[in-house]
């Protein structure tokens, strides 16, 4: 069977997951409650500070167990810059080599509310805008300091459905 999972801290990952599962009529679990083995998992998330969300334990528990795995990203960055595309890469190189697990990758771009930041997520982006040295980077975040952004694009989710049928 094919299930969705997501891993969400603050709504954007998790409303581009639900959309998936009501359009493909798919179950949909947060991964922390996904119990079942033995399914194609499509694992939509969230990025912070360079790692997926909730990922490294989700495989831990379930790698060998997944029939097959599609991880859809959930960013700030935008992947056709290619000093971003290079962080991701690293960054999916990495779980492959860890889990020893082949899978295909999609991205899409999130959502940040500044003001719904918790205390820590908001010293992050400050950090991110003052101490990182790739320009790209520290414009994308300086622009959500103190804001509400929604770069979220139903069209590119439709298109990796479109390519799931
Ligand atoms: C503290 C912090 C760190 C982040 N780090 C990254 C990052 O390394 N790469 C990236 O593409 N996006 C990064 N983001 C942006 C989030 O991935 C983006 O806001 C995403 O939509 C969050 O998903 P969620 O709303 O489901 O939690 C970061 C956001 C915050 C607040």
């Amino acid at each position: 069977m094919t299930v969705v999972v997501y891993a969400s801290k603050n709504g954007s990952t998790k409303r581009y997951a639900k959309k998936m599962a009501r359009e493909l009529k798919l179950e949909l679990y947060e991964y922390s409650e996904y119990k079942d083995e033995g399914d194609d998992i499509i694992y939509f998330g969230a990025v912070y500070n360079e790692k997926v969300l909730g990922l490294d334990g989700f495989l831990d528990k379930h790698s060998d167990k997944i029939k097959s795995f599609h991880l859809i990203t959930v960013g700030l960055l935008d992947l056709n810059i290619r000093s971003n595309a290079l962080e991701y890469e690293d960054m999916l190189k990495n779980i492959r080599f860890r889990y020893n697990l082949d899978f295909r990758h999609d991205h899409l771009k999130g959502a940040i509310d500044y003001s719904k930041l918790s205390f820590i997520d908001k010293l992050m982006i400050k950090y991110k805008i003052s101490k990182t040295d790739n320009a790209n980077r520290k414009l994308a975040f300086a622009l959500t300091y103190n804001k509400w952004v929604d770069y979220s694009d139903a069209n590119v989710l439709k298109m990796i459905v479109q390519n799931l049928i």
